[in-house]
């Protein structure tokens, strides 16, 4: 098995001082590919040389995944101290009572006394099954309201305090939303994760977090073509095509996927592409050691940014809202349409 060597990937300085990976792996199946496929692409990728892996209790494969860190740690392949181990709190277990119960859940799932760091998967507790379809709707989902998230974001900081999590965050978050509970934080979130790809670049998102030290982690880096149908439209940008990107990928003999990724670590966010094919594991996380993409190329893909949300989270509307959009805050302000309760 083709190896890096894990001082040659780059890192990313956090605000509290820790420098991590500055690229990671990511583990949804999307519906598509089995606990067992991405638990043993996280075994082999771990020897191959990746350290961060982007998990999440609602991707149904925590267990699995938890046999092989504990494999990995006991063949010797890593030391746990050496891998940073992130997990999401799902949407069904916000509020006061649940959230030590998920995380225990999740400790217990994949073998660890600590998590490295630990997000609230999205900003509402707007629960969706596995495999839902593009028209499920929860009747109890509801719009972000500072007072109910904050009281999940104080359960999240005592997990802090009593050292079972060592970085808290959040991810989904929108500017609105972060002004709104930035001052109420007794632990700042260190990270937002998000979409981020050349065709959604999310800029204002993106600089209102390094402005406020806040880390971004972009999911669907690559543009996630095998992402579940209920969120898929016609008119949506298949990423891996866009001519900027084919031709900066010819320029440099790689995949389209590689170029988006040595973008990413260059631009300061962290991707976490996920496969569960060697091949495209490795040259992904190689890509990010070698052949720069020029300033001129960086500024290419700067100008061909189309603002294309394609993870439009559908599934979590609330009974009157309109459409996806009034989940993203479109106009500066967190946005309720439709909203009786
Ligand atoms: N926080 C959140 O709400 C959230 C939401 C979505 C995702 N995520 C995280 O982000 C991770 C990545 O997102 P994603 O899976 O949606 O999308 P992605 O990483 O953008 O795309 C994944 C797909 O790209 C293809 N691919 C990977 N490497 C490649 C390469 N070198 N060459 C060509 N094709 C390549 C694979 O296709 P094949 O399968 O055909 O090989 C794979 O299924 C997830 O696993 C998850 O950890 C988080």
């Amino acid at each position: 098995m083709k190896k890096i060597e894990v001082k040659k990937v780059p890192k990313i300085t956090l605000a509290n001082g820790e420098s991590i990976p500055a690229i990671g792996m990511g583990t949804f199946g999307n519906d598509k590919y089995a606990p067992k496929d991405v638990s043993n692409a996280v075994y082999n990728a771990i020897e191959i040389g990746y350290r961060f892996f982007d998990g999440a209790a609602a991707y149904g494969n925590e267990s699995d995944i938890g046999n092989v860190y504990a494999k990995a740690i006991r063949n010797s392949v890593v030391k746990r101290e050496d891998l940073y181990i992130l997990s999401k709190l799902w949407n069904n277990m916000h509020g006061k009572q649940d959230v030590l119960v998920a995380l225990t859940k999740t400790l217990k799932d994949l073998q660890l006394d600590y998590l490295d760091s630990y997000l609230v998967h999205w900003p509402f507790p707007n629960y969706h099954a596995p495999g839902a379809g593009v028209d499920d709707r929860h009747p109890n989902s509801r719009p972000f309201f500072i007072e109910e998230f904050m009281e999940t974001w104080e359960q999240m900081e005592r997990l802090v305090d009593m050292g079972l999590v060592r970085h808290i965050g959040v991810s989904n978050m929108t500017v609105p939303k972060l002004k709104e509970m930035i001052p109420l934080c007794r632990i700042k979130p260190l990270f937002n994760e998000i979409e981020i790809h050349p065709a959604f670049q999310q800029w204002d998102t993106f600089e209102y977090c390094q402005n406020q030290d806040i880390t971004v982690i972009a999911y669907s880096p690559l543009g996630s073509a095998e992402r579940p149908k209920r969120d898929m439209e016609s008119t949506d940008t298949a990423v891996m095509e866009m001519p900027e990107l084919m031709q900066i990928a010819r320029n440099h003999h790689v995949h389209p996927a590689l170029i988006c990724l040595k973008w990413a670590v260059q631009r300061g966010h962290i991707p976490v592409p996920f496969s569960v094919r060697q091949e495209e594991y490795f040259s992904n996380l190689a890509s990010v050691t070698e052949d720069p993409l020029t300033e001129s190329e960086m500024e290419i893909i700067k100008a061909a940014d189309k603002n294309d949300r394609l993870i439009k989270a559908k599934v979590f509307l609330w009974p009157g809202a309109e459409n996806w959009k009034n989940i993203w805050d479109l106009n500066g302000e967190i946005d309720r349409t439709g909203w009786t309760k």
